[in-house]
């Protein structure tokens, strides 16, 4: 009995320990934590509220401060922004012919490239 406690004891210490750790770092790993489906028509083409999801999950992994990719950043509205007001932008993520297609691999959804496509013609509210 004392050893079955004992061990109850140590999971749930190690459990309680281990998931503080996790949590703390919980935004550092987690960018997009809260995450959102941008698609339905409620969710407004506002850079807080539908792009940077999109961006954070598809693009961050590799346009982010310390890789970089193509000497491209796209962690902040600002840097998104001045992105998005290039044609290259928008040719990649509609993998127009020609162009380097955004994200590699998978491309984002339709519905996800038309919101960003409205955020865009609106002027890219933040
Ligand atoms: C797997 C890594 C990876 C992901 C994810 C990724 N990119 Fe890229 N991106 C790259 C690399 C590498 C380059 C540089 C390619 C080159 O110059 O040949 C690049 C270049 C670009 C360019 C410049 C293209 C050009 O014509 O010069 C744009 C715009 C771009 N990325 C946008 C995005 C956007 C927007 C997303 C998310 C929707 C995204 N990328 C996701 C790796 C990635």
């Amino acid at each position: 009995m004392k050893r079955i406690f004992k061990i109850v004891a140590a999971l749930v210490l190690g459990g309680t320990f281990l998931s503080a750790c996790y949590y703390d770092h919980w935004e550092a790993i987690h960018p997009t934590s809260g995450l959102v489906d941008v698609c339905p028509d409620s969710v407004s083409a506002t850079y807080a509220a539908a792009i940077r999801f999109v961006t954070a999950q598809n693009c961050v992994s590799c346009h982010n401060s310390s890789r970089q990719d193509g000497n491209i950043v796209l962690e902040t509205y600002d840097q998104v922004k001045s992105l998005a007001a290039t044609t290259k932008f928008l040719n990649s993520i509609q993998r127009v012919d020609g162009s380097k297609p955004m994200p590699p691999g998978v491309g984002l959804k339709a519905c996800e490239i038309t919101k960003i496509q409205t955020w865009i013609t609106n002027g890219m509210p933040n």
